[in-house]
């Protein structure tokens, strides 16, 4: 393959994967996977566990070699390119720092191996703990740290030879609630402040939709679908994708007359009315609990009748289920100021706005 031409109006791929896969004995743990992420991008690989996203980052990062396919970095075909040849680090979920070296040390040591010049080295150092507020620590040992800031060496160690692509396999998975959301907030500044391309792995989509720049959804080896955090949520492409990627209500059905569904087990609801779709093709309506109103009066147009079965607080949201006539569940998640105006086993009405429901057909 010819290197990119490097333009000012074409986007550069700092990475691309050409139908790449891997199996192992009869797992096929990646199959079939192409992908292309442009130079200071912050990409998130998303998917249940066991899907393969580690085995995808071994593969860029050439601890593993596909069985067919291509990965090219900055425009070098790297089949043939040893790991530490490579442009890229990887950070390892377990961090794997050196318990024996303290904080300075660990950061400094692939510099060392690498050559480079003491002077050099202890700038480099102190630049990398700068970036990520660890100056004061340089003299501690791992075991001397809290899990955060074990995380935060584990990123600065990592950045220290500054690869041009940067691949993090579960980088939070170690961490509390509480930390990992302010630890994704820092590693999307830091990746912001330097440049460097992210690929970031995690199974948790809250963290993806609000780190990463674009995602891939994979599923058994394979990518289902690629987009920004709102294609992803908003519009997904799959009855996989809409429950993987946050709590989801789904009616099956056939499409009927006058645009609407005939669900299976429950009312006719209404498709949106950009779904132009012939009658008696067999299709999933997609609704995400925020989109759901509640009211005690049946409003005009489309409304279901349903019973109140509990209302989850959840501090400033509350989730609330609902059993319809014909006994589906649904799901509503709204502020808690509204959810308090309803109570566990009345009626109430259930309604949306059709446009903000998706059809699936996969
Ligand atoms: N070295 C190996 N030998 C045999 N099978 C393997 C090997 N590495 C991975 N696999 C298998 O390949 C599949 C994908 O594994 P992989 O580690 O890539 O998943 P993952 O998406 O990273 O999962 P998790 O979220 O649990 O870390 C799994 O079925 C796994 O058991
Ligand atoms: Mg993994």
């Amino acid at each position: 393959m010819e290197p990119r031409q490097i333009g000012l109006l074409t986007p550069v791929a700092l990475l691309e994967i050409n139908n790449v896969s891997k199996r192992f004995a009869a797992v096929p743990a990646v199959h079939d996977v192409s992908l292309s992420v442009a130079s200071g991008e912050f990409f998130a690989l998303l998917g249940p566990s066991g899907c393969g996203k580690t085995t995808l980052l071994r593969l860029i990062a050439g601890f593993e070699m596909p069985d067919t396919g291509h990965i090219v970095i900055d425009g070098v075909e790297m089949n043939a390119v040893p790991p530490y040849r490579r442009p890229v680090n990887m950070m390892f979920q377990s961090y794997a720092l050196f318990p024996h070296l303290d904080v300075a040390g660990n950061v400094a040591f692939g510099l060392k191996q690498e050559g480079m010049e003491r002077r050099r080295r202890d700038a480099r150092v102190a630049e990398m703990l700068a970036l990520v507020q660890m100056q004061d620590y340089a003299r501690r040992r791992p075991h001397e740290l809290s899990g955060g800031q074990r995380q935060r060496v584990a990123l600065a160690r990592a950045l220290a030879k500054m690869p041009k692509l940067l691949l993090l396999d579960e980088p939070l998975a170690a961490l509390d609630r509480k930390l990992r959301e302010e630890t994704r907030l820092e590693l999307t500044g830091i990746q912001q402040r330097i440049g460097t391309t992210f690929i970031v792995v995690t199974h948790d989509q809250e963290e993806a939709l609000g780190m990463a720049s674009r995602i891939a959804v994979m599923n058994r080896g394979a990518i289902v679908q690629t987009g920004g955090p709102t294609d992803i949520y908003e519009r997904p492409n799959s009855r996989f994708v809409a429950g993987f990627v946050g709590a989801v209500n789904l009616f099956e059905g056939e499409v009927g007359a006058g645009n609407m569904l005939q669900a299976a087990g429950n009312e006719p609801v209404p498709l949106p009315d950009r779904a132009s779709l012939a009658e008696g093709t067999p299709v999933a309506l997609a609704l995400r609990p925020e989109h759901i109103r509640l009211m005690r009066e049946r409003p005009p147009g489309f409304a279901m009748a349903a019973t109140i079965a509990s209302i989850g607080y959840q501090g400033s949201q509350s989730t609330v289920h609902l059993a319809t006539v014909q006994g589906k569940t649904l799901r509503a998640d709204m502020p808690s100021s509204v959810a308090s105006r309803f109570e566990r086993d009345k009626p109430v009405w259930v309604s949306w706005e059709p446009d903000d429901a998706v059809v699936l057909t996969t």
